[in-house]
């Protein structure tokens, strides 16, 4: 497959890595001195773009690469407020875009675990719920995509909870994400439910960066020659 890398930071970088290593060929690589690229003649000639930017930048990037008629998968988080416009478009103009806050498979199987555990706590209303992310300290966005998928997974089956906040808090109609910074922290994700009596907690510790390159590629590889918006759960079957 030919590949176009947009964003050739931490993650671009690991995806060239993963891509090379398994036979693709990646024929673009874009940072920020080389956005000129990013143009129909270009990234015409992939079969598929991987966008991992920033905040301001996804949205005019995905609509480079629908302008280009080329797939595109976007791990960019931080953005989620464009992306209901993204989906309309990418299904009026007949467009592929893929999109995941995680594309890690074990983080995909956490949101899952995640979800089977609300359910069954949404009754057990002597638990408060609390979690925690930890980043390294370069992360742009507070608190992470992923973070804001299991909150919104959470507060979907426990409605005790009407929204989440990213601080401290002990009203117990929010929940609480705690953001930390440290280096050189890939990614960990933390789940606590407490009661008087005992903890339930689920954690996801990513030790690099290859389990979100890795999980990149494998979507890139399912995503070409199909058209619609899909995300990990599709790729993974879950
Ligand atoms: N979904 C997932 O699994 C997952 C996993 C990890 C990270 N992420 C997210 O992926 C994004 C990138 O993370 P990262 O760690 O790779 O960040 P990073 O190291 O800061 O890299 C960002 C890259 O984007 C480039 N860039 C910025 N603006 C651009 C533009 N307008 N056009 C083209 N390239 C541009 C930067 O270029 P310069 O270097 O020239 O500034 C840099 O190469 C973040 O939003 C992060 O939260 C997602």
């Amino acid at each position: 497959m030919k590949i176009a890398l947009i964003g050739y930071g931490k993650m671009g970088k690991a995806i060239d890595a993963i891509a090379t290593a398994k036979g693709h060929e990646v024929i673009l690589r874009i940072d920020i001195s080389h956005k000129h690229l990013l143009d129909k003649e270009h990234l015409g000639q992939a079969d598929v773009a991987i966008e991992f930017t920033s905040p301001e930048t996804a949205y005019e990037n995905i609509l480079k690469c629908f302008e280009a008629n080329v797939p595109v998968v976007c791990g960019t988080t931080g953005w989620l407020e464009k992306l209901p416009e993204i989906e309309e478009i990418c299904k009026k103009e007949g467009k592929a875009f893929l999109h995941a806050t995680n594309f890690s498979i074990g983080v995909n199987i956490f949101f899952e675990v995640n979800k089977r555990l609300a359910e069954l706590m949404a009754g057990q209303s002597q638990y408060d719920v609390w979690m925690e992310e930890i980043h390294h300290t370069q992360k742009k966005d507070s608190p992470s995509g992923t973070a804001i998928t299991l909150a919104e997974q959470l507060l979907h089956s426990v409605t005790r909870k009407k929204e989440w906040v990213n601080e401290e808090s002990h009203n117990p109609e929010l929940l609480p994400i705690i953001s930390k910074r440290i280096d050189p922290a890939p990614g960990t994700h933390s789940v606590t439910y407490t009661s008087p009596i005992d903890d339930i907690s689920i954690t996801h510790t990513a030790h690099s960066r290859e389990g979100f390159a890795a999980g990149a590629v494998v979507a890139a590889e399912w995503l070409k020659g199909k058209t619609g918006v899909f995300t990990m759960k599709d790729v993974l079957n879950l």
